[in-house]
């Protein structure tokens, strides 16, 4: 089975962007380390800057039962994008909210999430380490 994981605007820039927020770990390095340690699940990565392309990869993955689940970290978008909102309210497969940061212990901007409601769960606060724990949540319990 397989698992995609969407990035949003500005992930593309992990390892360089604001280091003292967002570690300096690359989503790449990421990758390596989940795929090595989830050998039989296909982890897919998709990232983009803009919200209707990651629109679009919902649509094109959101009904395909190959997959577990999409693991979506949809930076600034999160706490804007009703559309975004919409797109998983209109798939079938579960999504769970990742942040790297602890969106709460930052600006009141951040703690309102558009799309929490629509997930199946939110995962924020443990760094680059959140995407394992959201892969862990897709995974079949043992
Ligand atoms: C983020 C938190 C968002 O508030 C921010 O806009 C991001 C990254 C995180 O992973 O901590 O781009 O989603």
């Amino acid at each position: 089975m397989k698992i995609l994981i969407i990035n949003g605007p500005n992930l593309n820039l992990l390892g360089t962007r604001e280091p003292g927020i967002y570690g300096n770990r690359s989503m790449e390095n990421c990758l390596d380390t989940l795929r090595s340690r989830y050998p039989e699940t296909g982890i897919e990565y998709f990232q983009s800057n803009h919200e209707g392309e990651i629109i679009d990869r919902l649509h094109a993955t959101g009904f395909n039962d190959g997959y577990l689940g999409i693991v979506l970290n949809a930076g600034a978008y999160t706490h804007t994008s009703l559309a975004i909102a919409d797109a998983i309210s209109a798939i079938s497969l579960p999504v769970i909210e990742v942040h790297i940061s602890n969106v709460h212990s930052r600006e009141e901007i951040r703690h309102r999430s558009m799309i929490s409601g629509v997930c199946r769960g939110v995962i924020a606060g443990f760094g680059l380490d959140s995407y394992r724990l959201a892969i862990e949540a897709l995974l079949p319990q043992k």
